[in-house]
């Protein structure tokens, strides 16, 4: 298996590349920054500066890859197209590439609440609305898939097990990013995580399970 990563530097990204790395798993980072990427990533990351906004440049930027992380996110910014253009637009053009190339699997990280129209987030210029179309885009795509829905992203780690369940059943909730980057690489190998769509956080109450078998247990 050989992974290209979208959204590589970014505060999950990076722990999904380490996370890929640790399952000796060759990595192709698509990246804004080589020099932050030098510095984050570890050494053995084969790296590719782009954009995932140039869609004609991403079939080439995938090369020999066969899944495919996407872990970009618009940043807060006063640019309200921002949110269309990387949530929606990019990730579109990813899928579209990723169907060129017949990649075998393509997972992204998108959030939880995306079905809620009046969502506080969604004041940043709809990023939730943007973020549930490219669901949509990629579920219709006919590439298998899985769409992983984290609860507000922590830094830190924090105590309590993982709860996974199906589309519109968590609304509130955190999770280190670190375990999004877990749940993400481990859908690549499982068979139970394809063509499903889950949403994840930690619970203080909740017993820790083998990701696998919460995979297997959402419909
Ligand atoms: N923050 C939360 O609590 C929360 C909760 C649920 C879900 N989420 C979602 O989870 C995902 C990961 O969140 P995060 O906080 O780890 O993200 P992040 O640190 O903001 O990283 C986003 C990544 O996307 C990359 N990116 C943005 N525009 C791009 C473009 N046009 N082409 C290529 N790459 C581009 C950034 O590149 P650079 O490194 O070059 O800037 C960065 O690597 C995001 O989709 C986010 O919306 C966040």
């Amino acid at each position: 298996m050989k992974a290209f990563v979208a959204g590589a530097t970014g505060q999950t990204g990076r722990h999904i590349v380490t996370e890929l790395v640790k399952r000796n798993i060759s990595v192709r980072a698509l990246v804004r920054n080589l020099e932050l990427a030098r510095q984050i990533l570890p050494s053995e990351v084969e790296l590719v500066k782009g954009n995932v906004l140039f869609a004609d440049t991403l079939t080439e930027a995938i090369a020999d890859c066969d899944v495919v992380v996407c872990a970009t996110g618009a940043k807060p910014s006063l640019n309200a197209l921002e949110p269309y253009l990387v949530d929606y637009i990019g990730t579109k053009n990813l899928v579209n590439a990723a169907k060129v190339k017949n990649i075998q699997h393509l997972a992204i990280v998108s959030s939880l609440c995306v079905s809620k129209l009046f969502h506080p987030l969604n004041l940043f210029w709809l990023v939730l609305f943007w973020k549930k179309q490219a669901e949509q885009y990629l579920q219709n795509s006919g590439l298998t898939y899985t769409i992983v829905r984290p609860g507000g992203l922590l830094n830190h780690e924090k105590q309590g097990g993982l709860a996974m369940s199906g589309a519109d059943t968590l609304f509130e909730g955190s999770i280190p990013r670190t375990k999004v980057a877990q749940v993400t690489v481990e859908a690549l190998f499982e068979d139970t995580a394809k063509n499903k769509l889950v949403e994840i956080v930690t619970k203080a109450d909740t017993p820790d399970r083998p990701i696998a078998e919460l995979f297997a247990k959402v419909a």
